[in-house]
């Protein structure tokens, strides 16, 4: 399975900053926010990852991250020269995927709760065992500003609608989908909507038709954010901050996770601290590495 992250699109709801600095490059507390959503992919051993960016900002995700090696993962870059849609999105990286199964996240969303990974990974299982498309739903008290499922009294999904104005459920879908090799045909299919966007409900229509479409639900454990607007931005990093200093366990940490699943040495991990030294960062990473900050 290959891994995708959204992070074109326009950020709009976050100007003035986003009209010089892109969204998915804001610290969201103490990492910047595409950190998480790649955090995400490795924890469900997710190797082969591409980000979806606008041709005008690679060079900065490039210097973040450049191909992936140093945390032995592989990264691609794939141009959206405009923000047309999810769907149109997800449909750059078809040659990337080169006939695999996929799983798609956007770049602003964070996720945590005890389980996750694991949920993930069963998730994943589900799809590569035959499973067509599987989306999570997460309760939430604004639903109109999501992609709202309805389910049936037996818990059966019946619909999902693209930022409904009378949302049928307070169910909301959140950014991170898996789907199979077939997703492409699904996406290319996709005509705009009636706010001219190539909407990924769209897809998970398709799948909802034929019948192969799975909703995981994210229950009370479990926090999620689209970290795209002033107040769900800070929310979120008000979020982060918390947890991490209570527990003292960093939140999307990809050096962290990539040296626990043995991507990478400890010496390659003290390799990578070393420019973050002093900062919280850097100790952090020295303390997993086992060396003393
Ligand atoms: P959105 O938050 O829907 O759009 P946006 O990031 O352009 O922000 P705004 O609504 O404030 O203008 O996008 C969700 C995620 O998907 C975000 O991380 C950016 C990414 N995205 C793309 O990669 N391509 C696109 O065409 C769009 C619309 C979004």
């Amino acid at each position: 399975m290959k891994g995708i992250v959204l992070a074109g699109g326009s950020g709009t709801r976050l100007y003035p900053t986003t009209g010089v600095i892109n969204k998915h490059l804001l610290p969201v507390y103490n990492k910047p926010m595409i950190y998480y959503p790649l955090s995400v992919l490795m924890l469900m051993d997710i190797r082969e990852i591409a980000i979806v960016v606008n041709p005008k900002d690679e060079g900065q995700f490039k210097a973040l991250l450049g191909n992936g090696s140093t945390l032995g993962i592989s990264i691609d870059y794939i141009h959206q020269p405009e923000p047309k849609g999810l769907a149109d999105g997800l449909a750059r990286a078809e040659e990337f995927a080169d006939g695999d199964k996929v799983c798609l996240i956007l770049g602003d969303n964070v996720f945590f709760g005890h389980g996750l990974p694991e949920k993930l990974r069963e998730a994943r299982k589900w799809i590569e065992e035959g499973g067509g498309g599987c989306v999570f739903g997460y309760f939430v008290n604004d639903p109109s500003r999501f992609g709202v499922i309805e389910f049936d009294r037996q818990g059966r999904v019946v619909s999902i609608e693209e930022k409904p104005q009378k949302p049928k459920s307070n169910c909301a879908a959140v950014g991170l989908y898996i789907y199979d090799e077939r997703v492409f045909k699904f996406a290319k299919e996709v005509k705009p909507s009636q706010r001219g966007e190539m909407e990924i409900t769209s897809v998970n229509e398709a799948y909802l038709k034929e019948g192969s479409l799975r909703v995981n639900l994210l229950g009370r454990g479990f926090a999620w954010f689209d970290a795209g607007t002033h107040d769900s931005f800070l929310e979120a990093g008000e979020f982060v901050a918390t947890i991490e200093k209570k527990t003292g366990l960093m939140i999307g940490c990809i050096e962290e996770i990539a040296f626990n699943k043995g991507w990478i040495s400890r010496q390659e991990l003290i390799k990578l601290a070393q420019p973050l030294k002093k900062t919280h960062y850097g100790d952090y990473l020295l303390k997993i590495a086992g060396e003393e900050a």
